[in-house]
């Protein structure tokens, strides 16, 4: 952001949600900031919504700082329409419904995206659902494809299916030819979403036990891959549910990283204990990300087999209270943070349809 700097036609300022103080949700308060200039490369999106994701509690715990040169503003997608394009943007003009990945700054009624990190935002889906997208999209992606190595007919274990990032996990696992996908859920309610979603098999990690299950499913076998988000006692847990030669890969550690396990059947089934985060990776990697997940999984959004699972949405100005709801952790799918003046659909000079 350049102070003093504002965009041709556009307000100079806006309203966002920002971090006062490292603490509970009542430290989100809304602020009037300039609107971000975008830099070369980048685009400005007036942000119809912003996807909510765990991470954001964690900002604002002051557990999980922006990487440098990151907007201090919480929020890692949006969605909306391109407002202005920053020097070198080719492919995207104003006027454009887009999805994107940032670093931050998501909780604000503009964001500065580079272009490279923005999707198109197909006719058929509804502008501010696709902010549930980019960030779930990413970090399956990367973590199924690259880390995971997923192959055709492997069978895949996802924890944690009923949250944001499980609920694309199953289906994208489903998409990128998995043979049988089994997902872990803690309700009734949650277990039934990961069915519906594509999990073969949707396990009660209260009251059943996921190694017996996978390995009686497979013929004692176990799973190529693992998605994990919960860590602790699931460790070695998850090493004697893989297959020989199978990957464990880790995106959060929700039960604690600090662990004692069995490592013996890592050398002697030959296991990949690997993981990553997303929003510390450089704006290279991102893009090349964003492109794999445009290559092999857009086109499933597209055409609408893919789909985000909202659970509810919240005004930009009742993040406090979505943050709450999120801590609480009965939401299934994603939460939205849907900005006041909602833009329209439509490009501009078409009639509004609202
Ligand atoms: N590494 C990365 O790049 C990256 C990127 C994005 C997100 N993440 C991480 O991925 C996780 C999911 O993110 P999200 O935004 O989708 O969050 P979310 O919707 O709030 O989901 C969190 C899930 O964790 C499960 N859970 C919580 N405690 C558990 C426990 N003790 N045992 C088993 N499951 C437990 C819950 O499932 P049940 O209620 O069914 O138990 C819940 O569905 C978060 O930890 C986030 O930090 C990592």
């Amino acid at each position: 952001m350049t102070a003093g700097v504002t965009v041709d036609g556009l307000p100079g300022r806006m309203i966002a949600i920002a971090i006062t103080e490292p603490g509970g949700p009542e430290v989100l308060r809304a602020e009037t900031r300039a609107v971000p200039v975008p830099k070369e490369g980048e685009v400005l999106i007036r942000v119809a919504a912003a996807g909510m994701n765990r991470g954001d509690l964690l900002q604002r715990q002051g557990l999980y700082p922006p990487p440098p040169g990151a907007s201090d503003l919480p929020g890692l997608e949006v969605s909306g329409l391109v407002a202005a394009c920053g020097p070198g943007v080719a492919g995207l003009a104003v006027g454009d419904r887009v999805c994107a990945l940032v670093a931050g700054g998501g909780y604000a009624e503009y964001c500065a995206a580079p272009a490279a990190q923005c999707l198109p935002v197909p006719d058929g889906l509804d502008l501010a659902t696709a902010a549930a997208l980019p960030e779930a999209l990413c970090t399956v992606w990367t973590n199924l494809v690259e880390r995971g190595r997923l192959r055709a007919g492997d069978n895949v274990l996802i924890h944690g299916g009923a949250s944001g990032i499980g609920t694309i996990a199953i289906q994208a696992a489903r998409f990128l030819s998995a043979a049988r996908v089994f997902a872990t859920a803690g309700s009734p309610d949650k277990l039934a979403l990961c069915a519906e979603l594509g999990a073969d098999r949707a396990i009660d990690h209260r009251n059943e036990d996921f190694v017996a299950i996978v390995k009686d499913a497979t013929g004692g076998r176990g799973v190529d891959v693992i998605l994990d988000m919960v860590g602790g006692d699931y460790l070695e847990r998850n090493i004697e549910a893989l297959a020989v030669e199978g990957r464990l890969v880790h995106i959060s550690f929700i039960a604690g990283s600090r662990v004692c396990a069995e490592l013996r059947p890592v050398m002697t089934k030959r296991l990949t204990i690997t993981g990553s985060t997303l929003r510390g990776r450089s704006p290279a990697d991102k893009a090349a990300i964003v492109a794999g997940v445009r290559a092999d999984l857009w086109p499933r959004v597209a055409d609408g087999q893919l789909r985000a699972v909202l659970d509810r949405g919240f005004a930009l100005a009742d993040a406090a209270a979505a943050h709450r709801y999120m801590h609480e952790g009965r939401h299934r799918g994603k939460i939205l943070l849907h900005t006041g003046r909602r833009p329209s659909d439509k490009k501009p000079g078409e009639e509004p349809t609202t």
